[in-house]
C-alpha cells in the first residue's frame, strides 16, 4: 500500500483542509490514511470523505499504519497529543532517508513540543484560522528543524486551496492567531450586535441578520479590493453632522476601539500562557 498522506484526527479542521485537495486531485482517497478517536466516529466521518480514504480508529491493530506515510497531518485536540504520543514512540521507526513530514495544527502546541514528541519527523507548526472551512482562510507557518524547501512547497500545496499562507517566526504564532483565529469570533459578535441594532431600529430579524452580514463582507472586500485604510473607508462614509458620525461618536464613548485592540492582547498572551 502507498501511503501518501496519514491523518491522526479526522475533525472538523482536518475534513476541512482534506476535501479541497481530494477535489484538486492533489491526493487520490487511496493515498489517504486516517486515525480518529472512536470506532463510532468512523461511519460519520468516511460519509465526509470520498469512497476510498481508509479510516481506522486509534485502538485498531493498524493504526500504526499511518505512521508509515511521508507526510503526517496532526489535527487532533491539543489535550489529546498525548494519546499519541506513547503509541508513536513505541512504534514509529522512521526512515533512513529522509525524515517524513509532521504538520501540527495544534493550537499553542509548540515546535520544541513537536519536535521532542515527535524526533522521528521534520515538523511543522500550521495555524489555519476557521474561515478555511469557505476556502477562505487564513494559515501561518512555523518551521522546525531539518524542514527541507520540498516540505515547504508540500505544505504549502496542501494549505492554499483554503487560505492565504504566511511564513511567520513562530514567536509570532501567538499574535497571528489573536487576530486570526479568534478574529471570527470578535467578528460575529460585531454581526450580531449590528443586527440587534436594526431589529431596534425597526427591521425583521431575519432581514436585520441578512443584511448584517453582507455589510461585513461587502466591506471588508472593499477594503481589500481597493487597497484602503480602514481610516480612509470610515472618512469616505462620514458625511458632516451625518446619521455615521452620530453612531461613532457612541462607539468611541463605548471604547469600541481600545475592547479591539485589548482583546487581541488578551488571547495573544493567554495563547503564550497556555503553550
Ligand atoms: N476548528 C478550527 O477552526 C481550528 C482552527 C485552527 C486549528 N485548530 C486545531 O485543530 C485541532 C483539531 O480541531 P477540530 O476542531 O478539528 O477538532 P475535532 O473536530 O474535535 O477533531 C478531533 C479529531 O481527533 C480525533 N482523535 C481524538 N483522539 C484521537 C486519537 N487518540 N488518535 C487519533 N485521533 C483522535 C477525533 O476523533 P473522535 O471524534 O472519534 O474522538 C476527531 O476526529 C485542534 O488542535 C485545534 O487547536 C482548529
Amino acid at each position: 500500500m502507498v501511503l501518501s498522506l496519514g491523518v491522526i484526527g479526522l475533525g472538523r479542521i482536518a475534513q476541512a483542509i482534506l476535501l479541497p485537495l481530494f477535489q484538486e486531485g492533489k491526493f487520490t482517497p487511496e493515498e489517504v490514511y486516517g486515525v480518529v478517536g472512536k470506532e463510532e466516529s468512523i461511519p460519520v466521518v468516511s460519509n465526509q470523505l470520498p469512497l476510498g480514504v481508509k479510516v481506522v480508529h486509534s485502538n485498531h491493530h493498524d493504526s500504526q499504519e499511518v505512521w508509515r506515510a511521508p507526510i503526517n497531518l496532526l489535527a487532533v485536540k491539543p489535550q489529546q497529543l498525548n494519546n499519541i504520543v506513547s503509541p508513536y514512540k513505541e512504534d514509529f521507526h522512521g526512515n533512513s532517508k529522509e525524515k517524513p513530514l509532521l504538520i501540527s495544527v495544534l493550537a499553542g502546541v509548540t515546535l520544541n513540543k513537536l519536535q521532542k514528541n515527535f524526533p522521528g519527523h521534520c515538523c511543522v507548526r500550521a495555524v489555519p484560522n476557521t474561515p478555511v472551512l469557505v476556502k477562505a482562510g487564513l494559515t501561518g507557518l512555523s518551521w522546525g528543524e531539518g524542514v527541507t524547501s520540498h516540505h515547504k512547497k508540500i505544505v504549502k500545496d496542501i494549505f492554499s486551496p483554503i487560505s492565504q499562507v504566511f511564513d511567520l517566526p513562530e514567536h509570532q504564532l501567538d499574535a497571528f492567531l489573536a487576530l486570526t483565529s479568534s478574529g471570527p469570533a470578535y467578528i460575529a459578535l460585531i454581526a450580531e450586535g449590528l443586527a440587534d441594532g436594526a431589529v431596534a431600529a425597526g427591521l425583521p430579524r431575519s432581514l436585520a441578520h441578512q443584511l448584517s452580514h453582507m455589510t461585513l463582507f461587502g466591506t471588508a472586500l472593499l477594503l481589500k479590493e481597493k487597497d484602503l485604510h480602514p481610516g480612509q473607508l470610515k472618512d469616505m462614509v462620514t458625511s458632516p453632522g451625518g446619521t455615521t458620525i452620530a453612531a461613532l461618536r457612541h462607539l468611541e464613548m463605548a471604547g469600541v476601539r481600545s475592547a479591539l485592540i485589548e482583546a487581541v492582547v488578551a488571547a495573544a498572551e493567554r495563547s503564550r500562557e497556555l503553550a
